[in-house]
């Protein structure tokens, strides 16, 4: 093979990853049915009927796809609806849907920063997060995971007339909390807004499922903007950001992730609101969902996390891909996350608690967990 030749560098490339034990493959769920402790359908709301439906009456209704851009011809009224529904949900006086929430955090970021702007974004944010630092070309500052001082140094040192400080509420890799009430003090005191992506936190955690920053009484601020998923806890697909009627229309005109993309899918959005309608009626879900993880978390030794999301430290990436091989061996699904998908460099095994488990499947994902982790 030619060395230099596009087969020989993929070659090459593959080598590489498999020297390191990074190399990633695909994980077929429904062919391998195990006790899922790895997705993120938190609430076991994706396969429950109520939201299936949902999702079916909006196809038929809509249509398979929406056909276009939101500023095209895409907008349909399921989107506003889903729209003024979430706002309502979580405290926020407007929400705008968009087709992921990869697509939701892309766009806060490149639109709500410049070239006057600068960004203080936590060590440990979502790639999506990092991805639009680069879309928004403007400056960042990379603060320590949680590190409420070098937040408030970055602010205070800044030469830019605007800042925006970018965290999760939980971060998605180690299931930790951020310091919410300290950063929202030290982002009002510089004059800065603070971006909290609420992905993890949404329907799993504060009052009835509606988030850590309502918890806080952050939601609805004027200086807070929120971000979140259809995709975790609401078992659907798409994405979310809550704030002024005034970031909505800000972002409608310049959110090149928004404008340049055909609009949320009809069933995603169906699917969407019926989830929030069981939510609403079914509150208890958030917290049940939380005393898993923490029944999760005694057979791992961690502490309970604030969410569904627990990380456990392991020695290496074979390490972490054996427990995962061991415990789907025995009918448990755990995942693991390896260097690059981990801020900093430790491979984990990351462990997801779920709504909808039984005693049964929680005497079991214990058992199990207690055997991989012990090595
Ligand atoms: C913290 C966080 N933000 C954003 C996303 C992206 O959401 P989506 O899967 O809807 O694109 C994810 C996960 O996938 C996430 O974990």
């Amino acid at each position: 093979m030619n060395e230099s030749s596009f087969p020989a560098w993929l070659a090459a490339q593959a080598a590489d990853r498999a020297d390191r034990g990074l190399t990633r493959r695909l994980v077929h769920s429904d062919s391998e049915p195990l006790l899922d402790l790895a997705g993120n359908d938190y609430l076991g709301l994706a396969r429950d009927p109520r939201v299936v439906a949902g999702a079916v009456a909006a196809a038929r209704s809509y249509g398979a796809g929406s056909g276009a851009s939101r500023l095209v011809s895409g907008t349909l009224s399921i989107h506003t609806e889903l729209e003024r529904e979430m706002a309502a949900f979580t405290g926020f006086p407007a929400a705008l849907a968009f087709s992921t929430g990869y697509h939701a955090n892309l766009s806060v970021v490149q639109a709500l920063a410049g070239a006057d702007t600068l960004v203080v974004s936590d060590a440990h944010v979502h790639a999506s997060m990092i991805d639009g630092c680069r879309l928004a070309r403007a400056a960042v500052t990379v603060t320590p995971h949680n590190d409420v001082a070098a937040v408030a140094r970055a602010l205070a040192g800044r030469s830019q007339r605007r800042a925006l400080v970018l965290i999760e509420t939980i971060y998605s890799v180690l299931g930790d909390r951020a310091p919410i009430a300290e950063l929202a003090e030290v982002v009002a005191a510089a004059d800065a807004v603070l971006i909290a992506d609420e992905a993890h936190a949404l329907g799993v955690a504060g009052p009835g499922g509606r988030g850590l920053l309502a918890a806080h009484g952050l939601a609805g601020r004027p200086d807070v903007v929120a971000t979140g998923t259809l995709s975790k806890s609401f078992g659907s697909q798409g994405g979310l950001v809550l704030g002024l009627p005034e970031v909505r229309e800000h972002l409608v005109n310049r959110a090149r992730p928004f404008i340049f993309d055909t609009g949320l899918a009809p069933a995603a959005a169906g699917a969407a609101l019926a989830a929030l309608g069981v939510l609403k009626v079914t509150p208890e879900l958030a917290d049940t969902v939380r005393g898993n993880a923490a029944i999760l978390a005694d057979a791992v030794g961690v502490t309970a996390p604030a969410g569904a999301v627990l990380s456990v430290p392991m020695p290496g990436p074979g390490e972490a891909l054996a427990a995962v091989a061991t415990a789907a061996g025995h009918g448990v699904r755990i995942g693991c996350f390896r260097p690059p998908s981990t801020p900093d460099g430790i491979s984990r095994l990351r462990l997801t608690a779920h709504a909808h488990h039984t005693e049964e499947n929680l005497t079991l994902a214990a058992k199990i967990l207690r055997l991989v982790v012990a090595g």
